[in-house]
């Protein structure tokens, strides 16, 4: 996709309205426990700031579903971003309305006013065109940096940009593009794809489109027992999606038919239930007793993993080996994780599909080692899938 992006345009004096993802993880005391998607705008917003624009960030915060609610309110952001850039951040009661324009219209340059949760209004979700006017109307030009919402057509997204003439897109989102992009469209090879998760459902889509450029595939999670099921084994107490056992079958041929080795475990760590104190044992696909279930890959299968991770020049992994949440059942994930690092220190191009897969990397502590780890859970997902972003596609060409 050739969009414009921030580079592309001047600043200097003008109030620049930006679209970010600030749908940051909140514990109960309203501390930020991950601050990955703040951090990762601020090249997009120090760069309009230092070139003396006047900046109206805007974002959403998890789902108040249309209503006002202080539980989603975006406050503790705006105190962290104003830590993270070392300058003050003004805070709106709200996103639109008579203050919020007054407010807007005493920025000076290189000041910055963070607006209130857009979904405190429905009119954000439903794509209202009135609203979207309201928001156009702050700016004199729009900047969308929220990869992690650019799946979805929300008045901030897309119905934004049929108001505003220059909309362009950040640094962020032309990082996404880039890693996400190259590794679709002109992978250096052999490019090693690792897909995990617990349903074939949740990611056909991405494995047919991958199948179009990937020399190999490497799958892990709950997924695998719907193959296993399908190649005839006895999967025991594992989860497994009946109805897509024909499905299993169908990938399993097409992957042999265009010459893609696709690879599942040959070994999984056991045990009776999910839960922190259930004991586990690793043991053979082919014998998984009545009783117990597949909760991660095995050593032998993560040894293998690796040995193929390490032979690729482009890596891309989405989704978690197990039921990583739990340590007794994280072996693998971990294992794929630092196999990633390893291959980055050797040179090749690791990229990770946010969601789980990162909060995974994160919980290593290994993020450093990863060329690039995707800020979007859904978008990501999308993007792989092939399909177009709607928040992406309505920016200038
Ligand atoms: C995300 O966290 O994936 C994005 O912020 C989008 O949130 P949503 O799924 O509530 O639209």
């Amino acid at each position: 996709m050739q969009k414009k992006t921030l580079s592309d345009i001047s600043v200097k004096g003008k109030r620049v309205i930006m679209r970010v993802d600030f749908n940051v993880p909140l514990d109960d005391n309203k501390n930020i426990t991950d601050d990955k998607r703040i951090v990762e705008s601020l090249p997009s917003i120090t760069k309009v700031l230092n070139d003396g624009g006047r900046l109206i960030i805007m974002s959403h915060l998890g789902r108040p579903k249309g209503k006002v609610n202080k539980e989603y309110s975006l406050a503790p952001v705006a105190q962290k971003l104003a830590e993270l850039l070392s300058r003050p951040v003004a805070m709106a009661s709200d996103c639109i309305g008579s203050e919020v324009t007054e407010q807007v219209l005493a920025l000076k340059d290189g000041d910055v006013l963070l607006l209130e949760n857009l979904r405190f209004h429905p009119e954000e979700e439903a794509n209202d065109p009135g609203f979207s006017k309201e928001l156009a109307s702050l700016g004199e030009v729009y900047v969308n940096d929220a990869f992690g919402t650019a799946h979805r057509a929300h008045a901030s997204t897309e119905g934004i940009t049929h108001f505003i003439k220059t909309a362009v897109a950040g640094f962020l989102i032309e990082r996404e593009l880039l890693y996400l992009g190259k590794a679709l469209q002109e992978p250096e090879r052999p490019f090693v794809a690792i897909l995990g998760g617990s349903k074939i459902s949740g990611k056909i889509d991405v494995l047919e489109n991958l199948f179009k450029k990937v020399d190999t595939v490497l799958i892990g999670g709950a997924m695998v027992f719907t193959f296993f099921k399908a190649q005839g084994y006895e999967v025991g107490k594992s989860l497994v999606e009946d109805s897509k056992v024909e499905l299993a079958l169908k990938i399993l041929e097409e992957a042999k038919n265009k010459g893609i080795k696709l690879l599942l475990p040959v070994d999984v760590i056991l045990a009776a239930e999910i839960s922190a104190d259930a004991a586990c044992y690793p043991a053979s696909i082919a014998s998984i007793p009545e009783n117990m279930m597949g909760v991660d890959i095995g050593p032998i299968t993560a040894e293998t993993y690796r040995n193929e991770i390490l032979s690729a020049r482009t890596v891309l992994w989405n989704g978690p080996m197990g039921v990583f949440e739990i340590d007794n059942f994280a072996a693998g994930t971990m294992a794929v994780a630092k196999a990633l690092t390893e291959a980055t220190a050797k040179g090749g191009t690791t990229i990770v599909g946010g969601g789980d897969s990162a909060a995974a990397i994160a919980k290593a502590g290994l993020s450093k080692g990863i060329t690039h780890i995707s800020t979007g859970g859904g978008a990501s997902l999308e993007f792989l899938e092939g399909k177009e972003l709607p928040g992406i596609a309505a920016l200038n060409d």
